[in-house]
């Protein structure tokens, strides 16, 4: 072993791991990876249980390679989370940096999405700790990642769903509007509407003008289609699938029906993309803390490993896909 090694193993001994937030799919692949490349680092990996609210308590569970068998195919996450109004004040940052080193936790990979991030970011600042963010959220809002973990198996599980639903509405010629989550953006909306073969998708980055979707609604009909497909981002600016259902009721008087995907999106076995995504970052994370870096979230660009300042993660804005968007117009015709 190279001096260089020796000193980074002497400094790094013990590191931490929590998801916080909203769960993902593959969170728990993601852990697993973590403990299984400490461990071949020779590190041990401390558990961190309910994200920040379990780190402000010292809920801490040891973890080894035996401890995370048998998780990479589970949902949800085995750490468990939390969203902790705490950790957004000085003196939970404080409290936080003053477990991690009572409990000598030089290093902490955190899974999550910006809020995870902010956190972290407030850790590595305020205490002589090296943290490493993944991105894992099903709404693929971070920016610095092409796709966040949890991302493609909630857009197939409400793929299965719409599906399911388009048999029903052809059958009885309806529209409906599927309500998908998402938070404040679009991306879970625009990727099912375009696999989904949608015939409109309404979202936050762009104008919903009523007017406009019940023509599309009318002439979709005329055209001979049997039913019309509308997904509704939660988050978009007309209100969600209800509101915009009822407008276009008063307008067009035709029976409708409307389903809300909610938190059926958030469930399940990840998918094999989710699972892959999930063990190269945490493999990459991993590395990361071990080489000294810090302050960085770890996410995959046009299929390589990407390093981001934690702070670009949000305070930049990801793009949706245009061309996407465009042609999911075009293909609802
Ligand atoms: O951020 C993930 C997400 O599922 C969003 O899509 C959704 O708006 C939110 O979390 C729901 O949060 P909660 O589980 O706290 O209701």
């Amino acid at each position: 072993m190279k001096g260089e090694d020796l000193v980074k193993r002497d400094f790094m001994k013990r590191i931490g791991v929590l998801t916080s937030g909203g769960d993902a799919p593959g969170m728990n692949a993601c852990i697993r990876a973590i403990v299984r490349c400490g461990a071949r680092n020779k590190l041990e990996v401390v558990g961190i249980r309910r994200g920040y609210a379990g780190l402000l308590e010292g809920d801490l569970v040891r973890l080894g390679p035996r401890l995370v068998a048998n998780i990479i195919q589970r949902g949800g996450t085995v750490l468990e989370t939390a969203r902790c109004e705490e950790m957004k004040t000085p003196e939970g940052i404080k409290k936080a940096v003053q477990v991690l080193q009572r409990e000598g936790i030089a290093g902490l990979v955190t899974i999550g999405g910006d809020g995870t991030f902010r956190g972290a970011m407030a850790l590595a600042e305020a205490g002589d700790i090296k943290v490493i963010g993944i991105p894992g959220t099903i709404d693929n809002d971070v920016y610095g990642t092409d796709y966040a973990i949890g991302f493609d198996t909630a857009i197939n599980t409400a793929l299965s769903a719409i599906d399911k639903i388009r048999d029903t509405a052809g059958s009885l010629q309806r529209p409906f509007f599927i309500e998908v989550m998402g938070r404040e953006r679009g991306f879970i909306a625009l990727d099912v509407g375009i696999a989904g073969g949608a015939e409109d998708i309404l979202i936050p980055e762009t104008e919903t003008k009523i007017e406009e979707l019940c023509l599309n609604i009318r002439r979709n009909f005329k055209r001979g289609k049997k039913s019309s497909i509308v997904i509704v981002a939660e988050g978009d600016e007309a209100g969600g699938a209800f509101r915009i259902a009822q407008q276009v009721w008063e307008r067009l008087r035709l029976d409708y029906r409307i389903c809300v995907l909610g938190h059926i999106q958030r469930g399940g076995s990840p998918t094999a993309r989710d699972r892959i995504l999930a063990s190269k970052l945490g493999a990459a994370a991993v590395d990361a803390l071990v080489n000294g870096k810090s302050g960085y979230m770890v996410g995959e660009l046009k299929g390589e490993i990407a390093f981001t300042p934690l702070k670009e993660t949000w305070e930049k804005r990801k793009e949706l896909d245009n061309n996407l968007l465009q042609l999911m117009k075009v293909l609802a015709t």
